[in-house]
This record gives structure tokens, C-alpha cells and sequence, in this order.
């Protein structure tokens, strides 16, 4: 067991977050998607710590994180024409750019694979802690590997305290959902994972884009272009049993009947502010607005981690329409749903 420090977002604290990540050590941090378990990136020992206090799978590489766009090029051999324009439109935010890797990210970091993930984050205690540090820092999401990614400090403490050197505590991360993940390294755009920055958002700057077919988990290939589409994920122990979203019907009664059938397991419904009042005698839990899903995406982890915290053995989802940030919050709901 680590003697976990407890810090606040003062200046002072930040500035000691940074000197334990100078030394070698791990801090959980907020970012504006998750809240990031954190190593310096150049130092393979430090990111083996990340590994061994996840539980992650040594194949499924970390995202480095890096304070300014200008840095990137101590890192990647070669900055694409599509890097640099969405870097220019989306940096600092909640965008990963992979590009091929510079000899200096060790292997450890990008799980032996030839690119890495870069993101420059726009959280100004996670700015501040890349400044401070003066490395670039690796960072997965600060969960148990599996588990639904943590979206406030009393996620983190739950999973993490323990098992990491510091937590600095900050509010709940705004967007909920992680960075979108881009394949840069070619001339189109490869969406790896959907997250905050949309497809319709990379397209207004490059043209073109294509999302891999791979993103959903659903795939037999062994060897996927993102070794994280290969893993169980965001998930709850409650089973979520999601209920895809039809714009030519209502959904209500297809959730009805599903919860009905669940008999005498302890059932939620995850509803929305449009459909909650219409559970008369059931369980619900409101994940948020239809007609604005970045609402649902703010809190849908923390809506699966309630499902574990009530007791419930099933939980029915609503699906929602995949447009916008909708892409990324049926994505995660089909991989925590498998
Ligand atoms: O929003 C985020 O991205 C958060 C915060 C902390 O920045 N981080 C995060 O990291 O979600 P993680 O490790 O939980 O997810 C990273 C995903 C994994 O699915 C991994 O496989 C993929 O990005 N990835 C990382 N480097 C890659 C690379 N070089 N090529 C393809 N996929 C990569
Ligand atoms: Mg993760």
C-alpha cells in the first residue's frame, strides 16, 4: 500500500504533484474529460507503476499529455498536414492525436507499438502540472482497468487511494467521456475512439474522416488498430442491457418490457429527463436531456458506478440519437453493455 497524499488544486500543491512526478512517481490529476493517473512519459519505470496500479494490460499504449502544440515535435517524427489543423482548431481540448513516435517515448509508454498518442489538455490543474513537471506526462484514465472511468475525486479515491502517490482533487470533469483518439499518421483521419471532439468537428478542418469499424468493440480482429478496442470496458459489475435508439419509435415500451422481464433481479432503468416520468413503478436513475447530450455524457460514469453503489443486478439504457457527443456516449453504453 502507497501512502496516498491528498491535494487541493492550490498552486503549491500542483507544484508538489509536480516534484513527485519528477521524481518518478504517480499523481492523479482532472482533466476536462476523466481524471488521469499520471507518470513522466520519458521515464519507463515511472509508467511501469501506471501499469501494476491499473491492472492494465502491458498492450494498450498511454496517451502522452504535453502542455503546447509546440512541443509535439520532440516527440513524433512527422507532424501530418491533418495533426497540424486539428491541433490548430481543437488544442488545447479533448482530442488525442496519434502520430508515428520519436525513440524518446519508450516502449513501455506505447506498449511497443511505432506511434503514440499525444493531448494537449485544456484543465488548468493538469496545464499546471505538465509545467511544473517539465516532462511530458503519461496518463490513462485513473480507473481500475475495466471499470467505468472516474469523472469526480470520490471516483478516484474509491478505485485508486492506495495505489498511487498523490490525488490532486479538482471539480467533476466536464465533458465525462474520454478524448477522442485520431489516427493522424496518413491523409485521411482515422477515428480510434469518439469522444468530445466529433466527427462532424473534424470534418469542418480536414474533410474528410472515417470512423475504424473497430470502434465498438465488435470486431474478431485479434490485432485492432487501438489495442483498447480489444478490452471489456467502462462497465459496471451491474449488468447494462442497452436498448438502441429508433428515431421512428418510442422507446418507452420496448424499456418497459425489458425491465419486466428481468422478474426478480434488482432492476434500474437509466433514463432521460424526456422518459423518467413515464416508469410508474420502477426503478429509475435520470442520466440527463435528450435534446442536449453532453448533459448525458457529464454524467453517464457516474450514473454506472450508482448502478453498482444501489445494489442493482441489471440496469435497461436508454439508447440516444449518434450524433454529436451522441457517438461517443452510445460507444461507451455498447462496450459496457457487452
Ligand atoms: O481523455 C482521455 O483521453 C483520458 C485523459 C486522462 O486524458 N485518457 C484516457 O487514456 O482515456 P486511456 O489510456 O484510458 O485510453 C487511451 C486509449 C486506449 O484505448 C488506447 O488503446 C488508445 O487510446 N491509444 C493510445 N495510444 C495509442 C496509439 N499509439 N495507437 C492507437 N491507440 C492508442
Ligand atoms: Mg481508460
Amino acid at each position: 500500500m502507497k501512502d496516498t497524499k491528498l491535494l487541493t488544486s492550490s498552486i503549491d500543491d500542483i507544484k508538489m504533484a509536480a516534484d513527485i512526478i519528477k521524481l518518478g512517481g504517480t499523481v492523479i490529476f482532472p482533466t476536462e474529460t476523466v481524471y488521469g493517473l499520471g507518470a513522466n512519459a520519458l521515464d519507463a519505470d515511472a509508467v511501469n507503476q501506471i501499469f501494476v496500479a491499473k491492472g492494465r494490460p502491458s498492450d494498450n499504449p498511454l496517451i502522452v499529455h504535453i502542455d503546447s502544440f509546440d512541443k509535439i515535435d520532440k516527440y513524433v517524427i512527422r507532424i501530418t498536414d491533418n495533426a497540424k489543423q486539428l491541433a490548430e482548431a481543437y488544442w488545447p481540448g479533448p482530442m488525442t492525436l496519434v502520430l508515428e513516435k520519436k525513440d524518446i517515448i519508450p516502449n513501455i509508454t506505447s506498449a511497443g507499438l511505432n506511434t503514440v498518442g499525444i493531448r494537449v489538455p485544456s484543465n488548468e490543474i493538469a496545464r499546471g502540472l505538465i509545467e511544473f513537471s517539465g516532462v511530458p506526462i503519461a496518463a490513462p484514465s485513473a480507473n481500475i482497468s475495466g471499470s467505468p472511468s472516474p469523472t469526480t475525486v470520490s471516483h478516484v479515491i474509491k478505485d485508486m487511494y492506495g495505489k498511487v502517490d498523490a490525488i490532486i482533487a479538482g471539480n467533476d470533469c466536464d465533458v465525462g467521456v474520454e478524448s477522442t483518439v485520431i489516427d493522424v499518421t496518413g491523409n485521411i483521419p482515422i477515428i480510434l475512439r469518439p469522444g468530445g471532439i466529433t466527427p462532424e468537428m473534424i470534418k469542418k478542418v480536414c474533410k474528410e474522416v472515417i470512423i475504424d469499424k473497430g470502434v465498438d468493440g465488435i470486431t474478431d480482429d485479434s490485432k485492432p488498430k487501438s489495442p483498447g478496442m480489444k478490452y471489456k470496458h467502462y462497465s459496471p459489475n451491474c449488468e447494462i442491457i442497452l436498448i438502441e435508439y429508433n428515431k421512428k419509435e418510442d422507446i418507452e415500451d420496448k424499456i418497459i418490457q425489458k425491465a419486466t422481464e428481468q422478474e426478480d433481479k434488482k432492476t434500474v432503468i437509466l433514463a432521460t429527463l424526456q422518459t423518467e416520468d413515464k416508469y410508474i413503478g420502477f426503478n429509475t436513475i435520470c442520466m440527463g436531456d435528450r435534446n442536449k447530450p453532453e448533459t448525458i455524457a457529464h454524467s453517464l460514469f457516474d450514473v454506472f458506478r450508482k448502478c453498482d453503489e444501489s445494489g442493482y443486478e441489471v440496469a435497461i439504457m436508454e439508447g440516444i440519437e449518434e450524433i454529436g457527443i451522441g457517438i461517443a456516449i452510445m460507444n461507451r453504453a455498447r462496450r459496457a453493455a457487452r
